[in-house]
C-alpha cells in the first residue's frame, strides 16, 4: 500500500508538503500541488493515521513506557507492540521506568515535549504520570497495567481471577498456610493479585493470609522470601505475584535447602522460559503477553483515527498452568 513517502518521493517533495497539499494548504506552489496530486492519483494513495498526524505536525513515534525491558515478561510484550506499529507505519521508542514513578513521569514529559503520536504505558503507579498523560493531547492506551485515577484505552488480564485460580489450586492439593509474596502498593497488577489471593483464602482456607510486599523485583522476592522462612510459623506454601519474584523466591530456598514441593509448595504469577526444564517444574499463571502488546497497539492507532471515541477496555484472560512445585 503505498504511504506518503512513496507520494513525496515520486512528486519530488516532502513528507510534510504532500500532508500541507492533502490537506488543502493554499500556501503551496501550484507545480508542486499538481506534480502531487498526480502522484496520489497514480499511486492510488489513501491518506491514513499517519498523514493525519504530519497534519497535526507530530511525529510517527510512540513512546513505549514499561519497567524493564530485561524483564521477559516486557520483551514479548512490546514485541508484539512494535510488530503493529511497523506496519501501521509507526515507530517505538522505548522507555524504562525501572518501578520508578519519578523516571517514569520523566519519560512522560519527554514523550510530550517530543510530541510523540501517542503513548503505550504499563505504569509505576505514578498519579502525576497519569494526570500529566490524561490533561494532553496525546493519544495514550494502559497496557498491563491500570493507568490510576484515568479513564483511557485499556488492555489487561484479570489479574485478581488468575491469582484466586492460584491461591484456589494451593489449597487443594492440601497446603494450609498459603502466604503471597506481591508487589508495590498502587501498582494494579500487585494490587489486584494480592485481592484475588486475599478473596479465596477467606473463602476456603483455614489460616490467615499472610502478606509480603516488595518491589516486583528479584532481590525483593529473595528478601520476602527469607522474612516468610523465619517467621515463628513459616508458611506451607507461597503465591508470588511476578515472574522476577518467583526467580528470588526459589534462590531463597534452594539456598536454605527448603524442598518445593516438600516442604513447600509454590505458584508464581507469569509464565517463565524453563519453568518445565527445571526440578521440581513450576507452576506459574501465564498471561498473553504478545496479544497484550499488539492489542495495546491497535487500541492506539484506532485512538489516532478517532481521538472522540468512548475509551475501550479489554481483559484477557491468564491461564494457570499446573506442574509440579504445587503437588502435595
Ligand atoms: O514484573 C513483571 C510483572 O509486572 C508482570 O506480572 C506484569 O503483569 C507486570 O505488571
Amino acid at each position: 500500500m503505498p504511504t506518503i513517502y512513496d507520494v513525496a518521493r515520486e512528486a519530488g517533495v516532502s513528507a510534510a508538503t504532500v500532508s500541507r497539499v492533502l490537506n488543502g494548504a493554499t500556501t503551496v506552489d501550484p507545480a508542486m500541488v499538481a506534480r502531487v496530486l498526480t502522484a496520489v492519483r497514480e499511486l492510488g494513495y489513501r491518506p491514513n493515521a499517519v498523514a493525519r498526524n504530519l497534519r497535526r505536525s507530530r511525529t510517527t513515534l510512540w513512546a513505549v513506557i514499561i519497567s524493564d525491558i530485561g524483564n521477559p515478561f516486557f520483551t514479548a510484550m512490546v514485541r508484539g507492540i512494535e510488530d503493529v506499529a511497523q506496519r501501521e507505519g509507526y515507530s517505538v521508542v522505548l522507555c524504562n521506568s525501572d518501578e520508578d514513578p519519578v523516571k517514569e513521569e520523566t519519560y512522560v514529559a519527554a514523550a510530550l515535549s517530543e510530541q510523540m503520536a501517542g503513548v503505550i504505558i504499563s505504569s509505576s503507579g505514578s498519579v502525576k504520570a497519569a494526570k500529566t498523560l490524561t490533561g494532553s493531547p496525546v493519544p495514550v492506551v494502559a497496557v498491563d497495567r491500570e493507568l490510576p485515577r484515568a479513564v483511557v484505552d485499556t488492555v489487561v488480564v484479570d489479574n485478581e481471577a488468575g491469582a484466586r485460580t492460584a491461591t484456589e489450586h494451593l489449597l487443594a492439593a492440601g497446603y494450609r498456610r498459603v502466604a503471597c509474596i506481591t508487589g508495590p502498593e498502587g501498582v494494579s497488577t500487585a494490587d489486584l493479585r494480592l485481592r484475588g489471593y486475599t478473596e479465596a483464602m477467606r473463602s476456603s482456607a483455614p489460616a490467615e493470609p499472610v502478606i509480603v510486599r516488595t518491589d516486583f523485583r528479584e532481590q525483593g522476592g529473595y528478601d520476602a522470601m527469607a522474612s516468610l522462612l523465619s517467621s515463628p510459623e513459616p508458611p506451607d506454601a507461597v503465591f508470588v505475584a511476578n515472574n522476577l519474584m518467583t526467580v528470588g523466591a526459589l534462590r531463597c530456598l534452594a539456598e536454605r535447602e527448603v524442598a518445593v514441593p516438600g516442604r513447600m509448595g509454590l505458584v508464581g504469577f507469569d509464565e517463565i522460559p524453563w519453568a518445565d526444564l527445571v526440578h521440581p517444574s513450576l507452576t506459574t499463571v501465564t498471561q498473553p503477553t504478545y496479544e497484550l502488546g499488539r492489542t495495546a497497539a491497535r487500541l492506539l492507532v484506532d485512538r489516532i483515527a478517532t481521538p472522540a471515541a468512548k475509551p475501550a477496555r479489554i481483559v484477557l484472560s491468564a491461564e494457570l498452568h499446573p506442574r509440579r512445585s504445587s503437588s502435595r
